[in-house]
């Protein structure tokens, strides 16, 4: 198992450009199957969900060319045919189950095994299944494989009861070629269902509403395929700047997108940290310890759960006590022991961790169980005196595109072992 070697204390300083998003991407390879022509994929990051969907698109029988260098994938759906998604493929990712959408669309019919990604909480997918329903098909869960049939997709009006990204997409993904109008209602607003919604639309899809709380859709007979470059990673640039203020640091990160941010960097504004946006360039100033400032995660444009655990190792060493509440998952605070480990104080109860403010965490080994939760190990043993190993690499693998050398380039003193 792979592990990284911090030895922290050093305040981060320099310019990183941000890869493209992750959460967009695992929706867009998938939604190249929808076409019957070939789609070009820019700016993908050069992590291991990627390369795992394209096998899996691989595995199904689409051609796929990835060129992680050049964050270039060519998708052609030309021999996809086959409508079964197994576990071994879709465990190493939850977005495989966006696969459901895309069978229906294409084929009415399809099956795909539960899939697998962090273990933050149970995350059902009954506002999948009703969506899919909604559109006429059959769909159930057996022995932890979802079954989707229709003889014939039609556009109906669904009401999403809590605000899902993954529902949103994956009805996104069967409406556009059902019969007729959709309406998805209590829409997720994320911006990687906006980066969708305008991928799909460059298929030939007529997507109307994406960002806002409901979405229109009118189906149409086919979708071509297209060039479509992937937006900015929101989560990974805010996990830089988090790592700016944990360090008492400063950093740029160029290439984002600053209305993705505004949650994020009001926050740290919060912290006492000066964040400065010119253009499509972000930067944070940090001196000091960081003032304790209250949070709670909610769907986008509210402050993100994928920031939850990087925020609490900032909090860690903040002066005073901050009060972390989840909304959304509800067992997201499992890094937090390690953090302890580390001289941290936290106290979690449910879905709210207190977390009181030290001076000084101390280096430790420390095992991350889930991505972000291994970006809040990261964070803290940078900002920890003396040498923090996290073992578990893999999550970061998952999601953060080339992070030591991007955090080398900032001046930590990092390696990685593997
Ligand atoms: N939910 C239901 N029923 C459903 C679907 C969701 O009750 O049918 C609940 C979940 O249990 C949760 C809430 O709704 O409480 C939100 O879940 P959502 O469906 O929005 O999450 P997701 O689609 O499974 C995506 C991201 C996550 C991110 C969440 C929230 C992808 C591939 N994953 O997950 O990203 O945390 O949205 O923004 O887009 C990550 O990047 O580390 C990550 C976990």
């Amino acid at each position: 198992m792979g592990r990284l070697i911090i030895e922290g204390g050093v305040p981060l300083e320099g310019t990183i450009r941000v890869s493209g998003s992750k959460n967009a991407a695992v929706a867009a390879i998938p939604a190249a199957l929808l076409a019957r022509g070939p789609s070009r994929l820019e700016n993908l990051p050069n992590i291991t969900d990627v390369a795992v969907f394209a096998d899996i698109l691989r595995a199904l029988g689409a051609s796929v060319d990835w060129e992680p260098e050049q964050g270039v994938m060519v998708i052609d759906p030309a021999g996809f045919c086959c409508t079964e998604a197994p576990y071994e493929l879709v465990k190493r990712l939850r977005a495989s189950y966006y696969l459901i959408g895309v069978f229906l669309a294409r084929f009415g019919h399809g099956q795909v095994a539960l899939p697998g990604g962090c273990d933050i909480g149970l995350r059902p997918i009954d506002q999948h299944m009703k969506g899919f329903r909604a559109l006429g098909a059959q769909a159930s869960m057996e022995y932890g494989v979802v079954t989707v049939d229709a003889d014939k997709l039609e556009g109906s009006t669904i009401y999403l009861d809590v605000t899902s990204v993954g529902a949103t997409i994956n009805i996104m993904l069967a409406a556009c070629l059902a019969e007729g109008r959709t309406v998805i209602e209590n829409a997720a607003k994320e911006p990687h269902i906006v980066d969708l919604a305008n991928y799909l639309n460059a298929m030939g899809a007529r997507i109307q509403g994406a960002g806002t709380d409901v979405i229109r859709i009118r189906g149409v007979r086919e979708l071509h395929g297209a060039t479509h470059a992937i937006i900015p990673d929101e989560i990974e640039a805010a996990t830089y700047m988090l790592m700016a203020v944990a360090t008492g640091g400063r950093v740029r990160v160029t290439e984002v997108i600053p209305k993705h941010l505004e949650a994020v960097g009001a926050k740290l504004r919060e912290t006492g940290a000066e964040v400065r946006e010119e253009g499509d360039t972000v930067e944070v100033i940090s001196r000091g310890r960081p003032r304790a400032a209250n949070v709670k995660t909610l769907p986008y444009p509210g402050f993100p759960t994928d920031l939850q655990q990087p925020y609490v190792a900032v909090m860690c060493r903040a002066r005073g006590v901050s009060v972390v509440q989840e909304t959304l998952f509800e067992n997201r605070f499992g890094y937090a022991n390690e953090l302890i480990r580390m001289g941290a104080s936290i106290r979690v109860d449910g879905r709210t961790a207190i977390v009181e403010g030290v001076e000084k965490l101390y280096g430790a080994p420390v095992r991350a169980s889930d991505l972000r939760g291994a970006a809040a190990l990261v964070v803290a043993g940078l900002s920890a005196q003396g040498r923090t190993i996290v073992e578990g690499t893999y999550h970061l693998d998952r999601g953060y595109a080339a992070m030591v050398q991007k955090l080398q380039a900032l001046g930590a003193r990092v390696a990685r072992e593997d």
